[in-house]
């Protein structure tokens, strides 16, 4: 009987304390697309394994936008989430304001400046700490193409320049299908322009004027061809392009009724959803002009400051599952995107984004690879902000 009481205090004990450690935790994404539903998916698979509670706080809203805003009042409102999706310099606006966890301890142990390449790394620190936990590196400077349409309008392989892709988008509209899939929203237009002044301007130019701002690189001749060339992609889109969602957009490529898409690689996460494999369904190569060089963009989580010690323990546990080798490899071929950990093997993910690990790792040496602006990898967003309405401006 006693022997019985005592068992019946332990378990209760016990049960106390999974009841201390296990929490909910809120996490504000704004992955809604059908890839990157399927992406986080498993990240909330992973952290329930733990014993947590997902509180899914999905903003819609291709880039991100919406979801900042609803972050913002959240905070203000001294009711933040215990994660949210940011990333580059806006981590350290955040962190500024004194409201992110210190998430050393988990990084310590497990290593995180051995795993991480120092350029991810060091924008995931405040102060020497660790206050967000990366995700994933997304390749923003991708052309994506429907092989069906392009034989169709008599176009073999993937342009390399920009003429050459004119040339291509030419045929395509003649045989009566889009050439350009694209989506015109502020980030997508975004989006695409980076991809032009990199190709057509190369990764020093790129770096001068839209890392730098330097003002005698954008009031260069090359910054006159930059805008030139996109412009002109404008008369190869259909009308229908205002304002639709990228995912709508790149649709349009895997249905066969557009021959190309400009998008960085979440793109890859659509056409994975639907079923289609690289060089069959669907065809990758770097934006014409880009093949030697490589804008990177990484998602990441920050982890806010909360009081209660179940809810600390579960962003721990949040924290380490992002960065754990099993989550990378799962959650990286879904999303299209490639593990952020340092030599992760790749022998199952695509020939897209093989090409794309090998791309980050070459140009990193030879100094091709630049932060992608359109993704808030470079410049604070009210920086961004300001520069796109110059662009606009300058199009007018
Ligand atoms: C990017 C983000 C990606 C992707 C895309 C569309 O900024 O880094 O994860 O999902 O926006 O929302």
């Amino acid at each position: 009987m006693l022997k019985l009481s005592k068992l019946a205090t332990a378990m209760a004990l016990a049960a106390g304390a999974l009841a201390v450690q296990a929490a909910e935790v809120e996490v504000l994404h704004y992955w809604t697309s059908g890839g990157e539903a399927k992406s986080v998916a498993e990240l909330k698979k992973m952290l329930e394994a733990k014993g947590h509670k997902w509180k899914d706080f999905a903003v819609a809203g291709g880039g991100g936008d919406n979801a900042q805003t609803a972050l913002k009042s959240r905070a203000v409102a001294g009711n933040p989430p215990a994660a949210a999706q940011v990333k580059g310099p806006a981590i350290q606006d955040w962190a500024n304001e004194g409201m992110l966890a210190n998430i050393d301890a988990v990084a310590k142990a497990e290593k995180w400046d051995d795993l991480l390449p120092k350029v991810v790394g060091d924008v995931m620190k405040s102060k020497g700490n660790y206050v967000a936990a990366p995700v994933n590196v997304h390749r923003v400077n991708w052309m994506w193409a429907n092989p069906d349409v392009l034989k169709k309008a008599g176009v073999s392989g993937m342009p390399k320049t920009w003429d050459e892709f004119f040339v291509a988008a030419d045929k395509i509209k003649k045989s009566g299908d889009v050439a350009l899939a694209h989506g015109g929203q502020n980030w997508q237009d975004f989006t695409v322009f980076e991809s032009v002044a990199l190709g057509v301007g190369g990764a020093k130019y790129y770096n001068d004027a839209l890392v730098k701002l330097d003002p005698k690189a954008l009031q260069s001749p090359t910054t006159t061809k930059v805008l030139e060339t996109f412009k002109k992609l404008k008369g190869y889109t259909d009308n229908a392009s205002n304002g639709r969602d990228w995912n709508l957009t790149t649709a349009m490529v895997i249905q066969g009724k557009a021959g190309f898409q400009f998008m960085g690689d979440w793109a890859k996460g659509e056409f994975t959803a639907a079923g289609k494999k690289p060089g069959e369904g669907f065809l990758c190569a770097a934006a014409p002009g880009t093949a030697n060089a490589y804008t990177f963009n990484v998602d990441s989580f920050i982890l806010f400051k909360l009081k209660d010690a179940g809810a600390q323990k579960a962003q721990a546990d949040l924290a380490s599952a992002i960065l754990s080798k099993e989550f990378q490899e799962v959650f990286n071929q879904n999303k299209g995107s490639i593990p952020v950990r340092l030599g992760h093997d790749m022998s199952k993910f695509d020939a897209c984004a093989q090409l794309s690990a090998k791309d980050f790792v070459a140009t990193a040496k030879s100094g091709g690879l630049v932060p992608s602006v359109a993704h808030g990898m470079a410049i604070k967003p009210a920086a961004e902000g300001s520069d796109q309405r110059h662009d606009q401006r300058l199009l007018e």
